[in-house]
């Protein structure tokens, strides 16, 4: 169990991206029930972001957030929540002192009664040094306006750079079964050593790994995800069948594929001493998100298994596409 903002949390969180961040958001009952599911069964860690709404519904992620916290005020103090934010309106990064806190501000205002606990600003922005703008976000702590720094999409040098200046207390970015390089490019290492928690993001690369289009051979949806490198006609069916392989792992060892997935992440604490990890699955029903609860942990021979099932698949397309890329610190 990981400790932010002054509050244990996990083992799992979750992530509220796909609640509003499409072109009609999920109904606030069915996304409220959603969330209190995932705090009822203790994964108290919500993930939200200032800019996760369609065009035309500003702010809706963090309405939907203060509306819960209003209609359910028990749950007040035992969440934590993490918002993105900092992103200018053509999606550019913007992380000069003014804009952060200008952000900072703003999403505290939509989030209210709920305080914001966690800030990030959602992707580097290449004109401000790294220490530049931890310091500023220092003055936020200071200033009380926020409980914990994070980064989000960093790379393992910028953290390193940036927790030379500053206690950073949480890092996101994604890793799951089709997205591994963390364990090999310095960033579960950086974070260990500096006590930094690693924040999970699209654990089920984004529905592959829960076998959300188990038998599909392309993808029918009207969201960002058909804009993905991996869910590009070319790539799908491959990826798919390596999905299929891990589910039939899962269906062997009668449990989810999204259970698997979540629990292979969580091994890799056992891997890197030291290393706090918290998944973030996006689950938009109440359903899927006690589907998502993980009451197993895998056994060496389990995981070394899935290791030869990863080792024997080739995880098609790049995990965004080329213009996504453009904002991340890789
Ligand atoms: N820092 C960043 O740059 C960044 C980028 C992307 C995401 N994130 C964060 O990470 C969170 C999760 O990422 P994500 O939503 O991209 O991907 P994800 O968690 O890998 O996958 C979410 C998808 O899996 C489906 N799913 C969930 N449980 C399922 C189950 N039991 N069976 C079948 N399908 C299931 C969901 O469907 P339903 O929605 O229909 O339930 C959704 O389509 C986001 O909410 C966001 O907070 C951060």
């Amino acid at each position: 169990m990981s400790t932010l903002a002054g509050k244990a949390i996990g083992p799992i969180g979750l992530g509220l991206m796909n609640l509003t961040w499409r072109p009609v958001s999920v109904p606030r009952e069915q996304a409220f029930a959603a969330i209190k599911t995932a705090l009822d069964a203790g994964y108290n860690f919500l993930n939200a972001g200032e800019f996760y709404n369609a065009p035309e519904r500003p702010c809706e992620n963090l309405d939907y957030l203060s509306e819960f916290f209003k209609k359910y005020p028990e749950y007040l103090d035992k969440a934590v929540v993490s918002v993105k934010g900092a992103i200018g309106p053509d999606f550019s990064p913007q992380s000069d002192p003014e804009s952060l806190m200008a952000s900072i501000d703003n999403i505290a205002k939509h989030l209210a009664p709920k305080t914001l606990d966690v800030f990030e600003p959602a992707r580097v922005d290449a004109n401000v040094p790294i220490e530049d703008i931890v310091t500023t976000l220092a003055k936020a702590v200071e200033a009380g306006k926020i409980k914990a720094i994070s980064l989000s999409e960093v790379s393992a040098k910028t953290l390193e750079k940036a927790c030379a200046v500053q206690k950073i207390d949480a890092v996101e970015i994604e890793f799951s079964m089709f997205t591994t390089e963390p364990r090999s490019n310095g960033m579960f290492k950086v974070a260990a050593e500096n006590g930094v928690t690693v924040v999970c993001y699209s654990p089920f690369a984004r529905g592959f790994l829960a076998g959300a289009f188990r038998g599909q051979t392309k993808y029918n949806g009207d969201d960002l995800r058909q804009h993905f490198d991996r869910f590009s006609p070319e790539n799908f069916a491959a990826n798919q069948r390596t999905s299929d392989l891990i589910y039939e792992f899962a269906e062997r060892k009668g449990v989810r594929a999204s259970q698997v997935a979540l629990a292979w992440i969580m091994y890799h604490e056992k891997l890197f001493p030291g290393l706090q990890l918290i998944p973030i699955p996006g689950a938009s029903s109440p359903e899927r998100v006690k589907e998502n609860i993980v009451d197993f942990s895998l056994t060496d021979d389990e995981f070394n298994e899935l290791e030869q099932i990863l080792a024997s698949a080739e995880i098609k397309g790049g995990r965004a596409n080329a213009v996504m890329i453009k904002h991340m610190d890789v």
